[in-house]
């Protein structure tokens, strides 16, 4: 059975050799040449493309290099932004061609994590602008006003009892031709200086 296959595929391997002889048919052959080049383009310009999503993927970040530090993706999933992708604010919502040489610039920070010699707590040294990210999904001109919030808690007595905190959230915000300003967002569309007295600028003298 199989030698009757594989005598088939002899004869057929013939008959194209036959077909598309470069001397005695050579537009044939030089047509064979470039409908084989197109379809090798376009087989390589998909696998690109999917190469290309699949490392812009939360799973990829996630599992290919980030679970060195698993609190970072714990927090990214329970937070608002779980269903938007790391690269979104880690890249900003860019043209193709900026976040390729982005993330080009990301592995910097392989031998870090082959190596474990990364900072412990880290240290964010590659953040996009909020120009870049948050204000490409957030309008910086919306204005939040103030939101009550009510937060309930169940204490560790016998009786679990409940505790209710209400509180205030001044998100405000700013508008320069309105000349609106207020609360925390108010520093969206102003200038605000500080200087820090520690690296990680966590003390900042308020003066
Ligand atoms: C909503 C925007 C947002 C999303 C989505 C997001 N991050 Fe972040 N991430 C931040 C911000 C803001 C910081 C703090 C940057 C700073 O301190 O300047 C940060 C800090 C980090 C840091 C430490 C500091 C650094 O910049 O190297 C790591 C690592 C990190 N994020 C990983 C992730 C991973 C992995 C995901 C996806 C599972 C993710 N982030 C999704 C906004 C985001
Ligand atoms: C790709 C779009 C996108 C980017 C980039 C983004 N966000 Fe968001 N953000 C959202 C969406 C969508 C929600 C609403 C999620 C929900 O309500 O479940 C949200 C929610 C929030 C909330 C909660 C608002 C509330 O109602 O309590 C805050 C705060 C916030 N984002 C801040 C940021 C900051 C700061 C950055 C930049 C570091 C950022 N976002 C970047 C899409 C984005």
């Amino acid at each position: 059975m199989s030698f009757i296959v594989a005598q088939k595929e002899a004869k057929m391997a013939i008959k194209l050799k036959e077909i598309f002889h470069p001397k005695q048919h050579p537009v044939r052959f030089t047509l064979l040449v470039i409908v084989l080049f197109f379809v090798a383009f376009a087989a390589l310009g998909v696998t690109s493309i999917q190469v290309w999503q699949y490392s812009n993927s939360t799973a990829f970040c996630a599992n290919m290099c980030h679970d060195v530090h698993p609190e970072e993706i714990a927090a990214f999933e329970d937070s608002h932004h779980a269903q938007i992708k790391c690269v979104e604010c880690h890249m900003g919502r860019v043209g193709t061609l900026k976040s390729m040489f982005i993330k080009a610039g990301h592995f910097k920070h392989v031998p870090a994590v082959i190596f474990g010699t990364y900072h412990r707590p880290l240290h964010s040294e590659s953040f996009r602008s909020a120009s870049e990210s948050c204000e490409l999904c957030h309008s910086k001109n919306a204005l939040h006003g103030d939101t009550a919030k009510q937060v309930i808690r169940y204490q560790s007595d016998e009786r679990n009892s409940e505790k209710r905190t209400y509180l205030i959230v001044k998100t405000g915000g700013s508008d320069p031709i309105k000349g609106l300003e207020s609360g925390a967002h108010w520093h969206i569309v102003n200038p605000v200086e500080f200087i820090a007295t520690d690296e990680s600028k966590q003390e900042i003298k308020m003066s």
